[in-house]
């Protein structure tokens, strides 16, 4: 089984691209949705985020909130490393869990969508490394468009990752998403006829 790794800055369009994949068939292994059901109501991760950041960041349902929790570590190092402490050990367990089913179940390509895909090591695992790029300008302007963050808020996300430029200069293969989604998807159309030849 070959292990595609996908990454790029916030918003530049890896769920994008990660979703072509999939309709080719191939299985997605998407980092950001195991940790949104390990925050979730009976997930392994609620508890311990209320031990560390309090009853403050859950809503009056139990659930978490996510926006508050999100302002208040991307403001702050120190606590998003505290945060990361309890994510990223859980995380990485439940993808190894999911690329064992894929081997069992016989997929021949798994695709680890994974954000900081880098700044966890995560390439050591895979075969080949995509990433998605985007224009700055492009990037912020999508990510207010979808989240409702004003420039502010969308600058500080973008600052609080690992400089795109630095991710594009490690990645074996780049999808520049700055333009439109049919050339988005030419580029991903040739990858996998590519990825499927070797
Ligand atoms: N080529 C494109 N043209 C216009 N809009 C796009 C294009 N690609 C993606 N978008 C939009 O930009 C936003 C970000 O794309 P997407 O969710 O794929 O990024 P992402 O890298 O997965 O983001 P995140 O880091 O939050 O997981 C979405 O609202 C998406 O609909
Ligand atoms: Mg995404």
């Amino acid at each position: 089984m070959e292990i595609i790794g996908l990454t790029g800055g916030i918003a530049s369009g890896k769920s994008t691209v990660s979703e072509q994949f999939a309709q080719h068939g191939w299985a997605i292994v998407d980092a950001d949705a195991i940790a949104h059901q390990l925050t979730a109501i009976g997930g392994k991760a609620l508890p311990l985020i209320q031990e560390a950041f309090g009853v403050d960041y859950l809503q009056s349902d139990g659930s978490l909130n996510r926006r508050k929790l999100g302002r208040l570590v991307f403001a702050n190092p120190a606590l998003l490393e505290t945060l990361n402490g309890i994510m990223q050990p859980l995380i990485r367990q439940r993808i190894a869990e999911k690329f064992d089913q894929a081997a069992t179940a016989g997929q021949p390509y798994v695709v680890l969508d994974a954000p900081t895909l880098f700044e966890q090591g995560y390439q050591d695992d895979c075969d080949q490394v995509v990433v998605v790029s985007i224009d700055l300008g492009t990037q912020l302007q999508r990510l207010q468009q979808r989240d409702g963050f004003s420039l502010a808020e969308a600058r500080q996300r973008v600052a609080s990752q690992m400089p795109l430029k630095e991710k594009v200069a490690r990645a074996d293969w780049v999808i520049d998403n700055s333009g439109s989604w049919q050339a988005t998807w030419l580029q991903v159309a040739w990858l996998i006829d590519h990825f499927s030849m070797i």
